[in-house]
């Protein structure tokens, strides 16, 4: 019954340590999952983001999002005494979005919380994948396709920023990750955290 969640910037890598992560885990079988979901919520929010829709209609999209996604799988998977890991969660929307509304409520960051509490499930380990911005743009650029509005150097930098201040709030339940380290170094790290973290649980 373990909740963990992998948070970043885009182009932190992410996505690519998750994938590997389902193979070194098979033998604890968690459920992996992500936000924005594949569900219909989710698909609402990507069509919010490409037509940057209101900030505030956006960060409230992606908090519904979020009571499906706890809704449909997560309370469910850990009621089932499940180890859940979520490829992002809240902490996206207190950095993206807190960025995002910056100067267009007095506290966003306050707001997103007063927004999310009473309902969501704090994470027990949250992983924060670190990079010099200028890192994850390349990586963004390599990859190539349709960028989000969120991926500029500048705003990237401020999301980070916003991260990092997070994570410097509640130090137990972060882990700030190198993402500059060789992949398979973070994927050993990561890896026995979750171990330890699962064991400690039972
Ligand atoms: P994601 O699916 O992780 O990116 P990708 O499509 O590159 O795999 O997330 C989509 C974008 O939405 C990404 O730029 C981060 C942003 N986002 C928020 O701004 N707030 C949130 O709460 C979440 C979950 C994502």
């Amino acid at each position: 019954m373990v909740l963990i969640t992998i948070e970043g910037i885009d182009g932190s890598g992410k996505s690519t340590l998750v994938r590997r992560l389902r193979a070194r885990l098979a033998d604890i079988d968690p459920v992996f999952t992500r936000e924005p979901t594949a569900g219909w919520t989710g698909k609402a929010v990507r069509r919010g983001i490409a037509r940057e829709i209101d900030p505030v209609a956006e960060a409230l999209l992606f908090a519904a999002d979020h009571a499906s996604h706890l809704e449909t799988t997560i309370r469910p998977a850990l009621r089932r005494g499940r180890t859940v890991i979520s490829d992002r969660y809240s902490d996206s929307r207190y950095a993206y979005q807190s960025v995002v509304l910056d100067g267009r409520l007095p506290d966003p960051l306050e707001w997103l919380k007063s927004v999310h509490a009473g309902w969501t499930i704090p994470p027990d380990r949250t992983f924060l994948l670190v990079l010099p911005v200028d890192r994850a743009m390349e990586r963004l650029e390599r990859g190539g396709g349709r960028r989000e509005h969120f991926e500029q150097a500048d705003l990237l930098e401020r999301i980070q920023g916003a991260y990092l201040e997070l994570a410097g709030s509640e130090p137990d339940r972060f882990v700030l990750v190198d993402a500059m380290l060789e992949k398979g170094e973070i994927l050993d790290l990561v890896e026995r955290t979750i171990r330890q973290t699962v064991a400690r649980s039972r």
